[in-house]
């Protein structure tokens, strides 16, 4: 079997785009980036106060909320229930599921749109939930690891990475089965390659890819 690659910076998604910044006053990128393409938000649709690369950005992020107070109320479904809910409108997405919505399953790896451990499926299409602003996603339709399997019936991707061994410690899991479950939906026989791709911004630390590119492949034999 061929080596797989996966990067961080392979596959698809929308070119950078042109955006009057920084907030308040402008549009920020993400806004843009996200209407544009929520296939998956990259690297490149960061703005300074969306990530925690360090105390600075992660401060900053924090101060220009603080100075802007003012929440908004948000009406979405994540997984098939109607949620409502108040957040400030620069809040991540990816801390509103986790920490006001408890569904912990949805990981932060790098908060940096880099490795893909928070991907959620959001109206159907894969995106990092820490690079989402929660103004974005008003009656949006969001998808977390919790909704994937059908009450006991595991998702035929999570069978098939319990069944090849496809999580170790776990944090890359949610991410992975979420892209694996999305490349499916798009293309229910992918070759090696769309695997490969579709798979491409989810960093794993542990398991050296392998056991994960055969259990989605294992997925798409037994689905
Ligand atoms: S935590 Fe979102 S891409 Fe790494
Ligand atoms: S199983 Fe540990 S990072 Fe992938």
């Amino acid at each position: 079997m061929r080596e797989i690659r996966l990067s961080g910076s392979e596959g698809g998604g929308a070119k950078p785009i042109a955006s009057p910044y920084p907030y308040p006053g402008s549009v920020p990128t993400i806004f843009v980036a996200a209407n544009v393409n929520l296939h998956r938000a990259r690297p490149w649709h960061r703005f300074d106060f969306s990530h925690n690369l360090d105390n600075d950005r992660a401060i900053s992020r924090q101060v220009i909320m603080e100075r802007t107070k003012n929440t908004i109320q948000v009406n979405c479904i994540v997984n098939d229930e109607a949620k409502t809910f108040d957040a400030h409108p620069m809040a991540r997405l990816l801390d509103v599921l986790r920490e006001q919505l408890q569904l912990t399953g949805t990981k932060e790896g790098c908060g940096e749109g880099e490795c893909g451990a928070c991907s959620v499926l959001l109206d159907r299409q894969i995106v990092n939930s820490c690079l989402v602003p929660i103004g974005q996603i008003n009656g949006a339709q969001i998808t977390t690891i919790e909704g994937v399997a059908s009450g006991d019936q595991l998702h035929a991707v999570q069978q098939a990475f319990i069944d090849c061994g496809g999580a170790q410690c776990g944090i890359c899991t949610p991410g992975m089965v979420l892209a694996a479950v999305d490349l499916l939906e798009r293309n229910p026989n992918p070759t090696e390659t769309d695997i490969r791709n579709g798979l491409a911004g989810n960093l794993c630390r542990c398991t050296g890819y392998m056991k994960i590119f055969e259990s989605v492949v294992r997925a798409c034999k037994t689905k």
